[in-house]
């Protein structure tokens, strides 16, 4: 009977009794979980010793059956090319789980993520044009006028004025920069980062030591930008919140992928999960994200008080994301 209701539902549906014995399932939970066997070989089997169930499946799953009530929904469970939700909930001394196919709704969400970035990269670069060819060149005037007219009236009484100037036009010039780092297309990532770090080892109290294997050459521009913001944004945070006294910066590149890790010994993060909850901390955390899952890459972030924060972040080869 309940095998027959479930069968033709438009998900993936498991109900286990109370002891966490699976009592039915349809078809779409196995074509979602990639079994291939026999359903029937299922039906009376502990869902927990089922090898391939998704390990957050079977947590949710265990708490559960303990607390003989409750619920739990897992937005994303990703099983190779497949996006999955995963919803659980206790009644009646079973637990019923099911799967939706989310994966459209994902790829959806990343072709909008994709153009945001793309859209902050060409506003960044209108800015950074404009601050650079409007602003710094009448900045620029301004100083030669200064010098003049001091030499003409021989008045050294506006000196500090000229110095404020040419502070606004270095930090001007920095700004730029930041916001289109033309090293970067000139000559290229590891260029690009090893003046970022000089840049940082004159003014930074951390010494900052960048190491680079490969040529990276391949590069698309658009991959070569993505990595640059994620090494800036880590390396910000090195600056700005680790207290550090060191931090490496690795950029390797091996057959199939690209190795990058950045690694301070600062004060590192108490609690790094209540972190990525707390939606106003954390932007720059959930931007890296972002950009990390453009390139198709996996990141790992290891930190404990007192104990610095490494980031690993992988990016798979070939590039081809310059296509629109
Ligand atoms: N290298 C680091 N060492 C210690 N704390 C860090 C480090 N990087 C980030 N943090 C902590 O994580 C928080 C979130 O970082 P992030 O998402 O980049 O946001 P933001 O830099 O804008 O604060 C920071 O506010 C800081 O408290
Ligand atoms: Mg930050």
């Amino acid at each position: 009977m309940e095998q027959t209701i479930i069968k033709g539902l438009p998900v993936g549906i498991c109900i286990v009794n109370s002891k966490g014995e699976v009592r039915c399932l349809n078809d779409r939970w196995f074509s979602y979980l990639e079994f291939d066997g026999e359903q029937e070989t299922l039906i009376g089997q502990k869902i927990l010793e089922i090898f391939w169930i998704p390990r957050q499946i079977k947590i949710g799953v265990q708490k559960l059956l303990n607390q003989k009530k409750g619920s739990f929904v897992f937005s994303e469970i990703q099983l190779d090319e497949l996006y999955i939700k995963a919803k659980g909930i206790y009644i009646d001394n079973s637990v019923i789980i099911t799967l939706d196919d989310i994966s459209v709704t994902k790829k959806v969400q990343f072709e909008s993520l994709k153009k945001i970035l793309r859209a902050q990269e060409m506003e960044r670069r209108k800015i950074a044009k404009e601050l650079h060819d409007g602003i710094g060149p009448l900045l620029s005037a301004s100083i030669l006028q200064l010098d003049t007219f001091m030499l003409e009236t021989k008045n050294e009484n506006l000196l500090s004025v000229k110095e404020i100037l040419e502070d606004v036009s270095t930090e001007i010039r920095n700004i730029s920069h930041n916001l289109l780092p033309a090293t970067l297309m000139d000559f290229g990532l590891v260029k690009a980062i090893e003046l970022l770090v000089e840049k940082l080892n004159n003014k930074a109290k951390c010494s900052f030591n960048f190491y680079a294997k490969g040529h990276f050459l391949e590069l698309e521009k658009q991959t070569s930008l993505n990595i640059y913001r994620i090494i800036q944004e880590l390396i910000n945070n090195v600056v700005r919140h680790s207290e550090a006294r060191n931090c490496f910066v690795q950029l390797i590149e091996h057959e199939e992928t690209i190795l990058l890790t950045v690694e301070d010994d600062g004060i590192g993060i108490n609690d790094f999960s209540t972190l990525s909850n707390n939606k106003r901390k954390g932007i720059g955390f959930r931007n890296l994200r972002s950009r990390v899952q453009i390139l198709e890459g996996t990141i790992h972030i290891d930190t404990a008080e007192n104990k610095g924060l490494l980031t690993t972040i992988e990016i798979p080869l070939p590039y081809n994301f310059d296509e629109t």
